[in-house]
């Protein structure tokens, strides 16, 4: 008999909540996340927290936690993509809590292998004692830049990226083997998506990704974002292979938007994300604005969310994604639009109102996305998207 906030109970609650949400679907997922003890990898957390479906602070830092175990529904949604069956050999980057690579040990059993790697040191300290505490011994627990992954043990069927790189390094590429899975939360033009790679002989191609949102990856692969106030309260950042001119679009900000409805309407909490990945398959100049709530209220922008909004620049101009709110049938909904700035704002405010519609026609497409190492020629065409080590194509459907 288990009592009504056994850890039991509270794990078997936290599961049936990610299938009543549609996002455990794997048998043997399921039983992997009902078995471990997610408590026991954030001992300083109360139970309720350590079930519920959010992050939970590993180690805290000045400007927001170094290490989380993260949220459950994500930890299901990417183990989902990465699909690892018995007998794999499994590289994660970002061991964390250690969680995710005792769930990783379940669903590849005594003939599958684990290695996990952290780059901070009290993390990976952390992890192994919480692994050893829950009877995962045989999870190999490295403290390294995972950017160069493990090549002792390479090829590795799998490799799963708990963090959030804006590069994908050639370690990663190198040391999977082909017909492998790569699932990574990676950022690019603004957003992150948690993109299931296949491997091919010279590249990789995406079979799936979802919206998500990591601690970005410190090491080797950081640092190609870029970021700049555009007026009091309000910021744009963009990719470091985009040209941006920040004065000439402080002036454009400056100046009165011009904003144009596309008819489309979605309900609250309804996900627009698709939007932003489209945009990014279509418009060079996709990035992201921010705006505090003050600069909202206020002027002189109005983004669709303070934080996270999809903007397009060109030269002198810029628009982004903005909605308001309207009742339909004693329904609330949210109208959906851009709002354009400069000499040119009004014609991007009127391409991303065309990709709103674009996206409302099918919104489950998503673009052909694929991945080649610096140093090979894609051989597909579509929007390029040049990293350091990698250079990313998107093929818009
Ligand atoms: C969201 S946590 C990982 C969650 C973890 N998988 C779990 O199950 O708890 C992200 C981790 O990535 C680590 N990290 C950041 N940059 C890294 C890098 N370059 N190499 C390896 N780990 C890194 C952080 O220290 C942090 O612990």
């Amino acid at each position: 008999m288990t009592s009504a906030n056994s850890p039991e109970e509270l794990r078997g609650r936290m599961v049936d909540r990610i299938i009543g949400a549609g996002l455990l679907r794997s048998a043997r997922i399921e039983a992997a996340m009902r078995t471990v003890p997610r408590h026991e990898f954030a001992p300083a957390a109360s139970l309720a927290d350590a079930y519920a479906d959010r992050t939970v602070t590993v180690k805290p830092g000045p400007d927001g936690p170094v290490s989380t175990l993260s949220m459950p529904s994500v930890v299901a949604i990417m183990l989902r993509q990465l699909d690892p069956l018995p007998g794999d050999n499994v590289l994660e980057i970002g061991a964390g809590a250690g969680y995710n690579a005792a769930l990783l040990a379940e669903l590849v059993g005594p003939a599958g292998a684990v290695t996990t790697i952290d780059i901070d040191s009290d993390v990976t300290a952390h992890a192994r004692e919480a692994l050893d505490a829950t009877g995962y011994h045989h999870v190999r627990v490295i403290n390294a830049d995972g950017a160069f992954g493990a090549p002792d043990r390479a090829p590795y069927d799998k490799i799963i990226v708990t963090v959030g790189p804006w590069d994908l390094p050639a370690a990663w590429f190198d040391q999977l083997a082909v017909v492998g899975r790569l699932v990574v939360p990676l950022y690019w033009r603004g957003q992150s998506r948690s993109i299931a790679f296949t491997r091919h002989e010279d590249h990789l191609r995406a079979v799936d990704s979802q919206p998500c949102a990591f601690i970005p990856m410190v090491g080797d692969v950081a640092g190609g974002e870029r970021s700049a106030g555009l007026a009091d309260g309000v910021s744009l950042h963009w990719d470091e292979d985009q040209r941006i001119d920040t004065a000439a679009l402080r002036s454009a900000v400056g100046g009165v938007g011009t904003t144009l409805w596309s008819g489309v309407t979605v309900a609250p909490h309804e996900g627009v994300d698709g939007i932003w990945l489209r945009l990014t398959a279509t418009e060079a100049g996709t990035c992201r604005i921010s705006a505090t709530e003050a600069a909202i209220a206020h002027g002189p922008v109005k983004p669709i969310f303070p934080g996270w909004a999809p903007a397009v620049v060109d030269g002198d101009s810029l628009a982004y994604l903005t909605s308001a709110r309207r009742t339909a049938n004693g329904q609330r909904r949210y109208a959906l639009g851009a709002t354009g700035h400069g000499p040119r704002g009004h014609e991007l405010a009127d391409r991303i109102v065309a990709t709103i519609k674009r996206w409302d026609g099918n919104r489950a497409a998503q673009p052909v996305i694929t991945a080649w190492p610096v140093g090979t020629e894609p051989r597909v065409s579509g929007q390029v998207i040049a990293k350091r080590q990698t250079t990313l194509v998107l093929q818009d459907g």
